[in-house]
């Protein structure tokens, strides 16, 4: 009767799990940008303490090969890369980092870039030890390098949705929709965003976002979600010189107050399924790095 009773409540809880990963699948969105500079890694980490503040668990990738860089935002010195449990065996709950507001920020590190060979039972252990951990959150938040080399469109096009960040620059604005062209065709089934950073009104970002998502529906026959915009705000760089996010530094500054808008916002829109790997793509990367030339 007791051992009836307790094979029952684990098929319960087993129904329960199942459900519960069927009805809250986690949603993987990639920080990306055209121009390298824009603001991605500030919008990467503060969007990612602003989904904690309102409830989502989140784990913070910080994808950026070339120049990663959360770790100097928030002035800590992870012991331990995803390089490091490649090449050397730690594990991935080692390479996990505790952030503020119990985010969880996992450092890529430079390293990812050499796992291309890596052998497939290792790869298979890694994925595997990531997606498992994927499991315990609501939100993967990744921080990618800027442009459009190979590296960096794998990685955000094996997310469900890309926030494509640009600046009121034309030099920004061009390079993103390059961007978006190119990782949109690599996988037509992500959900692309866009977000202006540094806007100095919202009339400026209202133009600016009018302006990219009517040249985009025109000649790439994509619907670019506007998100809205960060203004330009002193808080920004002076949170960045003492090493702490401007929405923990600042909580009440133009650009934390717009953030938190958007944070609610992005949650608030349908999740999207892209089929994209991600996981995978962090390792199965092409040995070319170099750029995809500019397309326009
Ligand atoms: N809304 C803002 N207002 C004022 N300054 C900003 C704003 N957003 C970002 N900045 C400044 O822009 C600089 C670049 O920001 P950040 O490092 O986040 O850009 P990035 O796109 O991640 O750069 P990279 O392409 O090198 O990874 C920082 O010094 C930051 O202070
Ligand atoms: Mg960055």
């Amino acid at each position: 009767m007791i051992k009836d009773q307790a094979s029952k409540l684990r098929d319960l809880s087993k129904i329960k799990r199942l459900t519960d990963e069927h009805l809250h699948p986690v949603r993987r969105l990639a920080v990306t940008s055209g121009k390298g500079g824009v603001g991605k890694s500030n919008l990467s980490l503060n969007l990612g303490l602003a989904w904690q503040k309102l409830g989502r668990r989140t784990l913070l990738v910080d994808a950026d090969t070339n120049l990663a860089n959360i770790d100097i935002l928030l002035g800590i010195t992870p012991k331990y890369t995803l390089a490091d449990a490649i090449l050397r065996g730690a594990f991935i709950a080692d390479v996990l980092v505790d952030g503020p507001e119990g985010l969880r920020i996992l450092p890529a590190g430079s390293g990812v870039v050499e796992m291309v060979g890596l052998d497939d039972l290792v790869q298979d252990r890694l994925v595997r030890g990531l997606e498992e951990l994927e499991k315990s959150r609501d939100l993967v938040l990744l921080d990618t390098g800027a442009g459009i080399h190979e590296g960096v469109v794998e990685l955000a096009g094996g997310c469900d949705e890309v926030i494509f960040v640009t600046t009121p620059e034309p030099t920004a604005i061009t390079d993103a929709y390059a961007a978006i062209k190119v990782i949109s065709s690599r996988n037509a089934a992500i959900k692309p965003y866009l977000l202006v950073n540094q806007a100095r009104s919202s009339e400026e970002s209202e133009e600016v976002s009018r302006k990219i998502c009517l040249v985009v529906e025109n000649y790439l026959a994509i619907h670019l979600e506007p998100l809205g915009f960060l203004p330009l705000d002193p808080h920004v760089p002076q949170a960045v010189a003492r090493q702490t996010p401007f929405l923990l530094a600042y909580p009440r500054c133009p650009a934390s107050l717009n953030l938190m808008m958007i944070a609610r916002r992005l949650l608030k829109l349908p999740p999207s399924n892209s089929g994209g790997t991600l996981f995978r793509q962090l390792f199965f990367r092409s040995r070319t790095h170099e750029p995809a030339g500019r397309t326009k």
